[in-house]
């Protein structure tokens, strides 16, 4: 297949709005993650993006509104979902609501709740408001592989796969969106992101967090979200997350690396000079920097072809929560703390 790959303008955000009405898929930039996208409600179309992705079938995608008056048909909304809607939309929030029929099973892989999001970009907002359809869209990688950040990372992973490919710059936050399911009897953040625990509980009163964000499933445990169980974000190099005391973090991430053949720091901003001639990949100098940069840097060391990657870790709360839940998946729970 032929992949157009072209700037997000007007008439290429038109070309792009009549191929997901025809059914075809289409990747798009939002302030998160560039986005694969499908018409919802075209099963068809749908099962090309698990196919395109190397998806397994059990893992729900999101789906994608132009503002909440679309959501009529897709599911049901409880007077606390449209609280947070008020609040948060557009922007990195997705909440799971009790889904309506007009929702085909292979969008939510059969689940009773449906995942939605009105995402805050303006070319994800001008093309959800062109096709006039809700847009399934999980992240424009192949299953495995970290989350698209730029165009240049959809191409690699999506060409000759898609119909087209709208560019549109580096995505703002750089890690998805917060999933927050809604359908129980308190809100649970089931993947941290952008709209943190505190920013829900201050609309809400409540918010808690799944238990198993920051650790990985038990043998047997179900997932609460299946996207938990299946792996995620992983580089190619085996890697280990340091936390704690900051002199004792960067003394052992010295000692590792110099024991190394082929290794690679991903470190913050202000402690690169004292990695000395050590190879560094910067992470910023913020935990919402360490979210811009963290999968670009990941490709980065796949490319690069280094066998460890040490990684200096962020502790805290809000935003600290989504991009240690992304390090520490990338690095299969390896996280010391000193
Ligand atoms: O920021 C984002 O959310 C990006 C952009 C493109 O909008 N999308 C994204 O989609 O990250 P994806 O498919 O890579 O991740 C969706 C996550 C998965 O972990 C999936 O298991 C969960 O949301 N999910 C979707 N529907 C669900 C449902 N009905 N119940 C539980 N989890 C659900
Ligand atoms: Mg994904």
């Amino acid at each position: 297949m032929n992949t157009i790959y072209q700037p997000a303008d007007e008439q290429s955000i038109r070309t792009a709005a009549a191929l997901l009405k025809e059914g075809q898929l289409v990747a798009f930039p939002t302030e998160t993650v560039y986005g694969l996208g499908a018409d919802a409600l075209n099963e068809e179309a749908v099962k090309y993006i698990f196919a395109a992705k190397g998806r397994p079938a059990d893992n729900p995608l999101i789906v994608h509104v132009a503002d909440k008056s679309q959501l009529d048909d897709l599911c049901e909304v409880t007077p606390e979902a449209e609280k947070l809607m008020d609040a948060f939309w557009p922007g990195p929030l997705t909440i799971l609501l009790k889904k309506k029929a007009a929702v085909p099973d292979v969008t939510t892989a059969g689940l009773p709740s449906v995942a939605v999001r009105c995402p805050d970009h303006p070319v994800a907002l001008a093309l959800l408001k062109e096709s006039q359809v809700p847009v399934a869209a999980p992240s424009a990688n192949r299953s495995g592989r970290p989350s698209p950040t730029t165009a240049e990372h959809v191409y690699e992973d999506m060409n000759g796969r898609i119909a087209m490919i709208l560019k549109g710059g580096d995505c703002r936050v750089g890690v998805e969106s917060t999933v927050l399911d809604m359908t129980g009897s308190v809100p649970c953040i089931l993947r941290p992101g952008a709209v943190t625990r505190e920013m829900v509980a201050k609309v809400l009163g409540s918010c808690t967090v799944a238990d198993s964000v920051m650790r990985p499933l038990k043998e047997g445990e179900a997932a609460p979200s299946p996207g938990m169980k299946h792996r995620h974000y992983a580089p190619k190099a085996s890697m280990t997350v340091y936390v704690g005391d900051h002199e004792k973090v960067i003394a052992e991430i010295c000692r590792r690396y110099d024991a190394a053949e082929n290794a690679v720091i991903l470190a913050m901003e202000n402690d690169i000079p004292a990695f000395g001639a050590r190879h560094t990949l910067s992470i910023g100098a913020s935990p919402e920097e360490t979210a811009h940069l963290l999968f670009k840097r990941l490709r980065e060391t796949d490319e690069m072809g280094v066998s460890l990657v040490l990684a200096q870790g962020w502790e805290g709360e809000e935003m600290v929560l989504a991009v240690m839940n992304r390090m520490a998946r990338a690095a299969a729970f390896d996280v010391v703390k000193l």
